[in-house]
Order: structure tokens, then C-alpha cells, then sequence
């Protein structure tokens, strides 16, 4: 059976657990240096990135990676005919396997990288989460990490889903920004 190698998670989040604010944009309040160079050195580790259609990474590596566009527009999975290493993927009308066999890459390291639903879709599979968390940064009404967000914390939604937290790692202590890694528990717990 074709099975990716690994799946990793990663978003920035406010305090109350929003990647965007109300209208679905990602404020600058929600960007930090020391963030941005942490995602990109993971997602340069991962075979294919996997996104909904209003994300995107925006780093230097992106136009060399191969990528999957989650969308209703298609009925299972199409190659997009602008870019040789992006595809489009409509979870309903085809699996994740069907997926990784047509990228050829059965046994891959995947990289998710949002919004809500593609993050709430890979949930009971990440071999990790990654969350970074902005200090003093409200969004209320905002778009939501998971889905069960703002209901549940986003901490409570990993760990209801098998994930143990690492201890925090700081990304910039002045800031006072960290990341947690959430892993499984057969996992080391490292960044
Ligand atoms: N802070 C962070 O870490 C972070 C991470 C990611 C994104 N963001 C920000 O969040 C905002 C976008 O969030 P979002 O949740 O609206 O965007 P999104 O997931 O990137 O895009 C939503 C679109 O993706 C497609 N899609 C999503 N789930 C699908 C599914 N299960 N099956 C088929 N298609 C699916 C649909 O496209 P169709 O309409 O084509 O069907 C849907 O309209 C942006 O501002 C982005 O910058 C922030």
C-alpha cells in the first residue's frame, strides 16, 4: 500500500488560535523573520507541499517544489498545465494514495501548509505539527488553524488527535516568539 514516509504540519497562529483575520487575509502582524526562516528550512526537507487553493509559501525554493493544490474545481486530480510540478487534487473524487502514485513519489515527506481545511483534513495523520504562536495578537473572527477552532484550542485539537507537545522552542526571544512541536509519541521530540 503507497504511504507517505511523513506528514508535518506548520502555521502561525494568534493568540486565539487564527492563521488570518476576518476577510481570510494574513496580516503582517501574523509574519516574523525568525518564523519565515524556520518554515523554510523545514519545507526544504519535504518532497511535495500540499495547500488549499488561497495559500501559498512565497519562498525562494517554491517554484522548484513539487506542490498539490487542494480544489472542489476538478473531480479528482489534474496536472496544472501552467507548471510541470503542480497538481490539483480534489480529496472526494480521489485518495491520497492516488495522489503520491500519479506524483510517483509513493512514499514521500509531505509538508501541509493550510488554511483550515487542508490543516483539518491531514488530522489523525501528521507525524508532527509545528505551531508558532504570535504574542499579544488577537483576530477575532478570523480564520481558524483547524475548524474546531475557536471552540477548541488549537493545543487541545493536536493532542485529542494522539500528538505530545516538545518543550517550546524560541524563535526569537525578543519577540517572545516560539514554536511548538507536537509530535507522536513513537517521535523524538526535536526541531
Ligand atoms: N498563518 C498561517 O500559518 C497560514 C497558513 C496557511 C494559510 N494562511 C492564510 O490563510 C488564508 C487562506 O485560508 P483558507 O483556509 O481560506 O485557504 P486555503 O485552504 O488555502 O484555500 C481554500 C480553498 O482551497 C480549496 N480546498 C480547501 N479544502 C479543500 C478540500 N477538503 N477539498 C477540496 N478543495 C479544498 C478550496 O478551493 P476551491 O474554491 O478551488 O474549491 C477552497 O476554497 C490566506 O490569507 C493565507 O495566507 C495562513
Amino acid at each position: 500500500m503507497v504511504k507517505p514516509r511523513r506528514i508535518e504540519g506548520y502555521a502561525i497562529v494568534s493568540e486565539d488560535g487564527m492563521i488570518a483575520d476576518a476577510h481570510g487575509v494574513m496580516p503582517k502582524s501574523l509574519e516574523f523573520e525568525a518564523d519565515k526562516r524556520f518554515f523554510e528550512r523545514r519545507l526544504d526537507a519535504i518532497d511535495v507541499v500540499f495547500h488549499g487553493r488561497h495559500s501559498h509559501e512565497h519562498q525562494p525554493n517554491s517554484d522548484w517544489r513539487m506542490r498539490v493544490v487542494l480544489t472542489r474545481r476538478i473531480v479528482d486530480i489534474a496536472a496544472d498545465p501552467s507548471a510541470e510540478n503542480v497538481f490539483f487534487w480534489n480529496p472526494t473524487g480521489a485518495s491520497l494514495e492516488d495522489v503520491l502514485k500519479t506524483l510517483g513519489k509513493p512514499d514521500a515527506a509531505l509538508g501541509i501548509i493550510g488554511g483550515t481545511e487542508v490543516f483539518g483534513l491531514f488530522l489523525g495523520h501528521y507525524s508532527a505539527f509545528y505551531l508558532s504562536r504570535a504574542p499579544n495578537l488577537r483576530l477575532p473572527g478570523g480564520r481558524p488553524v483547524f475548524p474546531e477552532v475557536p471552540a477548541k484550542t488549537p493545543e487541545d485539537v493536536l493532542k485529542s488527535h494522539g500528538l505530545i507537545a516538545a518543550a517550546p522552542h524560541a524563535l526569537d526571544a525578543d519577540k517572545g516568539l516560539n514554536v511548538v512541536g507536537w509530535h507522536q509519541p513513537s517521535e523524538p521530540k526535536r526541531f
